[in-house]
């Protein structure tokens, strides 16, 4: 079998290295890659890859995901967002491979408080948020198969984060100033590339391309970034009793407190139910890979 793997230093990128390399070949590619072009702002060189290389399946790790950044360069975030994955798209149609895409949470308006399924109306608020939506679209309109994951919060244990940036903040301050009226999942780049592999995997062992659509691989359970922020420096303090823990109050405010450039939504909750039906998978509470993760860098 063979992968295309594009976006392959980004936190989830790097994590399919890992998870894809036991399925077979995999071409890994970043922006700067040669002779094999993997660069999002260059959708024709990014379908000649796939028509040249004919992968079975392509996993496009990459986009333009800074969120408050794409409010000033829109066309850029739908150069990368939109056009090249309907290009993508295309060339996996051409050539008969499956397209694995990831969406974001950002595609919802944040309303209510109930977790969404994947056929609930969106709602961008956001430039980053309604080019992905824009993204999903364009994949779903081509003639190829696919799966588009959305996925939340996510962290890495490579490169910087918000549980490091806390655990920083909590050996440098005595009070700590977070939002506490955003709520979602916290998911580890190794949850979703691992849930990558796996339905891959199935896919090729069914070849049941009903298998195929949208699905929401978030952690289970739901959080607020104070709340996160709190379990992160309690579990912390407990791997590591003996680091200089200055912090003594962690305050929530709303997210009025911290204007940005783009507009964030309030409910970020997503159901992961039909992910875990489809696919034979569970996906486990946050805590537990955030744990994993602490434990990993403390
Ligand atoms: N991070 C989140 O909280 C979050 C939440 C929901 C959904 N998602 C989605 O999950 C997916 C993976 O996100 P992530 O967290 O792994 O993001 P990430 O760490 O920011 O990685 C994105 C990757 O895209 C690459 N990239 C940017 N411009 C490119 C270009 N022109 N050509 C090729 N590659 C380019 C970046 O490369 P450079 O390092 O060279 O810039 C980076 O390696 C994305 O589709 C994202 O929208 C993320």
């Amino acid at each position: 079998m063979k992968i295309l793997l594009l976006g392959k230093n980004g936190q989830v990128g790097w994590e399919l290295q890992r998870s894809l390399a036991p399925l077979g070949e995999v071409l890994a590619l970043d922006r700067y890659s040669t002779p094999h072009c993997g660069d999002l702002s260059q959708p024709e060189q990014l379908a000649q890859t796939v028509l040249s290389f004919k992968p079975d399946f392509i996993v496009n790790a990459a986009a333009h995901t800074a969120v408050d950044k794409a409010e000033s360069e829109p066309e850029l975030a739908r150069l990368l967002n939109v056009q090249a994955p309907a290009a993508l798209a295309q060339a996996a149609a051409q050539v008969g491979a499956w397209l694995v895409h990831y969406s974001t949470d950002y595609v919802f308006d944040g309303s209510g408080n109930h977790a969404r399924q994947e056929g609930e109306g969106t709602g961008p608020l956001s430039v980053y948020g309604q080019t992905k939506l824009d993204g999903e679209r364009a994949i779903v309109a081509s003639d190829c198969k696919y799966l588009i994951f959305r996925t939340s919060w996510v962290y890495a244990a490579r490169g910087g984060n918000f549980a490091k940036t806390m655990l920083r903040l909590a050996q440098d301050r005595e009070k700590l100033t977070v939002i506490n009226d955003q709520h979602g999942a916290p998911t580890g780049a190794e949850l979703i590339a691992d849930v990558t592999a796996h339905a891959i995997r199935r896919l090729v062992n069914t070849q049941n391309i009903a298998l195929g659509g949208l699905y929401h691989l978030v952690a289970s359970g739901e959080t607020t970034w104070h709340a996160y922020a709190n379990h992160v420096i309690e579990h912390g303090k407990r791997l590591s009793p003996a680091l200089d823990w200055k912090v003594t109050e962690v305050a929530a405010v709303p997210t009025s407190a911290f204007p940005t450039p783009a507009t964030r939504p309030l409910n970020s909750r997503l159901c992961n139910t039909k992910l875990q039906q489809a696919f034979g998978l569970v996906l486990p509470p946050w805590q537990q890979g955030v744990n994993r993760m602490l434990a990993e860098i403390l």
